[in-house]
């Protein structure tokens, strides 16, 4: 069972989330963190930004590893997300970009990316905490509804609903990628803690199916409730179907 924690915005749960994290760079200066894209893990990335130039905390060992990456984007490309982590995460932070990985997406060496970024995870020692934000349609990184509860770092079609919602980020929806490289369900599972950030009436019907409906592979984010230790923080609206 998930513990649920629900805050009055969106700005306390990324205090709460950064507080997390911070400890755990307290105990391990080279601690490994599993990174997410898109907007729920913003107010986290913000507070931890604040709080580390504040504290003057060392974060130069700090590892991470990114949950996905678009499939055929260059890597420059200012939405990619090796360009979005570096933006948002490595430079506002601090983080040392060369302990950093993201899943490589580039079409000439992607049959090889998966297994690559698979055994990096592995013999970094596996991830301590783990970010997730969680799709509409309850996915976590781009595990899309279907995708097995077991699954690994893999190569996957993106869905119509998930290029549609990614589409804000792009000058037209044809500019979306259709496929993307993605950790695995099981990957996701294997890290030591998961902290799932959801916000706003949009995520409220896919949050009370993942951590109150059936464990299923049509809801990819009820995959959850396998884990022994995992911190929901949502704001009302995103709880307001529990
Ligand atoms: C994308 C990302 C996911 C993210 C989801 C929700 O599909 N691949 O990792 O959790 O969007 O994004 P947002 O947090 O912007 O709502």
């Amino acid at each position: 069972m998930a513990e649920v924690v629900i805050l009055e915005n969106e700005h306390s749960a990324g205090d709460l989330a950064a507080s997390y994290i911070l400890a755990a760079i307290a105990e391990h200066p080279d601690v490994v963190l599993g990174l997410a894209t898109g907007s729920s893990p913003a107010s986290t990335y913000a507070a931890l930004t604040r709080r580390v130039r504040a504290e003057g905390t060392d974060v130069s060992g700090v590892r991470g590893f990114a949950l996905d990456e678009y499939v055929g984007l260059p890597a420059e490309h200012p939405e990619s997300y090796r360009e979005v982590i570096r933006r948002e995460v490595i430079q506002p932070i601090g983080l040392d970009p060369a302990r950093i990985h993201v899943p490589n997406g580039d079409i000439a060496t992607i049959a090889e990316a998966s297994g690559a970024f698979e055994q990096a995870i592995a013999e970094a020692g596996g991830v301590e905490i783990q970010l997730l934000g969680i799709g509409a349609s309850g996915h976590i990184g781009f595990n899309e509804p279907g995708s097995s509860l077991a699954s690994v770092t893999r190569v996957k079609t993106l869905t119509e609903k998930t290029r549609n919602d990614n589409a804000r980020f792009f000058d037209r929806l044809d500019d979306v990628p259709t496929h993307c490289i993605t950790q695995g369900i099981g990957t996701i599972l294997r890290a030591r803690r998961l902290i799932l950030l959801a916000f706003g009436e949009g995520k409220a019907h896919a949050l009370a199916a993942a951590v109150e409906g059936p464990v299923s592979a049509s809801i990819p984010a009820s995959a959850i409730q396998l884990h022994p230790h995992v911190t929901v923080i949502v704001d009302e609206a995103a709880a307001s179907h529990l």
